[in-house]
């Protein structure tokens, strides 16, 4: 059997990716991350698609270079068709279609949230892959969603959240107490060493396996606020416990909707993904879950659980096993149904 060779680009956001998989093995996954981002607080959508505009060649390259491939090795090209930012989306996938269109080689549409899902089949040593059925929870600055999966393109979302995002959550609750953009990372360093018992902050209330977190956002708004009104020092004073309090709150809100999937799915598998799993306390405590409630969980390498193209080409392999292919009318998808 001969190896297949899958070039992959993900541009749905504001990172512009390229990697080269052998089968389901990485040989190559390059991401220029754009930093222009920062300074506004968050993704400017224009900027984003300018930057991938400037940046898809070079990464492209570099993928292919690193992975010692010549494009004229490749099988197909996978791409992400969506959900993501309509500017940012197309340079990708008007870049895979015409470089797909020139080597005659099979285009591989792909889910962004698909590709969250299936990153834990990529080949790595030291990594286990999920048996299906299992649970899946995407958890990042654009997504939170706990994802039923029966089999490679079997998905079903059977909860998601109604408002921000789980890393927006992070990053909102950053930027109220002044940390930069984005702080979610933060808030899990200086947690490290806080009491996440210091301050209370109440869990919504929100049926069935859906979640939401804007209220908790202006619950600790109104918090500081209270708070510095009295002493102007408080954030500086109080800053670890702040933060591990706030990250408590939010794993809590995450494991108690976990333990609901687990109980009416019966699944007790669950894998995580989306640049908020590299959380710290989120790992611990799903570690803990394995011995306290029998799961088995699956954390995957960090460099795939962020935006990546390794996540986009091991889904455009198990397409392109499929024969899944699309020509170049495929059209780009700001939403896409599951
Ligand atoms: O997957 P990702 O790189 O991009 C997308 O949003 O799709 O996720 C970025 C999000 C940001 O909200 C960031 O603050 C959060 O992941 N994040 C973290 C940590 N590392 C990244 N949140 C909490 N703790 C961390 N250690
Ligand atoms: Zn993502």
């Amino acid at each position: 059997n001969q190896p297949i060779y899958i070039l992959a680009i993900e541009s749905s956001c504001d990172d512009t990716a390229a990697a080269v998989l052998e089968n389901d093995k990485v040989l190559s996954n390059i991401v220029a991350r754009q930093a222009i981002h920062e300074e506004y607080g968050g993704v400017v959508p224009e900027l984003a698609s300018r930057a991938h505009q400037q940046n898809i060649v070079p990464v492209i390259d570099v993928a292919l270079k690193k992975a010692n491939i010549d494009k004229s090795q490749l099988s197909g090209i996978a791409f992400t068709q969506g959900p993501g930012l309509m500017g940012s989306l197309l340079v990708g996938s008007s870049f895979a279609k015409s470089m797909a269109q020139a080597l005659k080689i099979p285009l591989v549409a792909v889910h962004h949230m698909h590709a969250h899902v299936l990153a834990h089949f990529i080949d790595e040593a030291g990594y286990d892959k999920p048996e299906f059925p299992f649970l899946a929870m995407t958890i990042s600055g654009g997504h939170t969603q706990i994802i039923k999966v029966k089999s490679f393109f079997e998905m079903e979302v059977i909860g998601e959240t109604t408002d921000d995002a789980v890393g927006e959550a992070f990053d909102k609750s950053a930027k109220i107490l002044g940390l930069p953009y984005p702080g979610g990372p933060l808030i899990d360093k200086f947690a490290q060493t806080g009491n996440p018992k210091a301050f209370q902050f109440t869990k919504p209330k929100v049926d069935g396996l859906n979640f939401s977190f804007s209220g908790l956002k202006t619950q600790i708004l109104y918090f500081i606020q209270k708070h510095v009104a009295e002493n102007p020092n408080f954030i500086e004073e109080n800053k670890n416990d702040i933060c591990a309090s706030i990250q408590y709150t939010i794993i809590q809100i995450l494991m108690d909707k976990l333990k609901l999937a687990v109980a009416e799915t019966g699944i007790n598998q669950i894998a995580i993904g989306g640049g908020v799993s590299a959380n710290s306390g989120i790992r611990t405590t799903l570690k803990e879950a394995e011995t306290k409630y029998g799961w088995k969980t699956f954390i995957p390498k960090f460099e795939y659980t962020t935006d990546n193209a390794a996540m986009i080409g091991i889904v455009g392999y198990y397409k392109f096993l499929e024969h899944q292919f699309e020509d170049a009318s495929v059209v780009s998808k700001a939403r896409i149904e599951f």
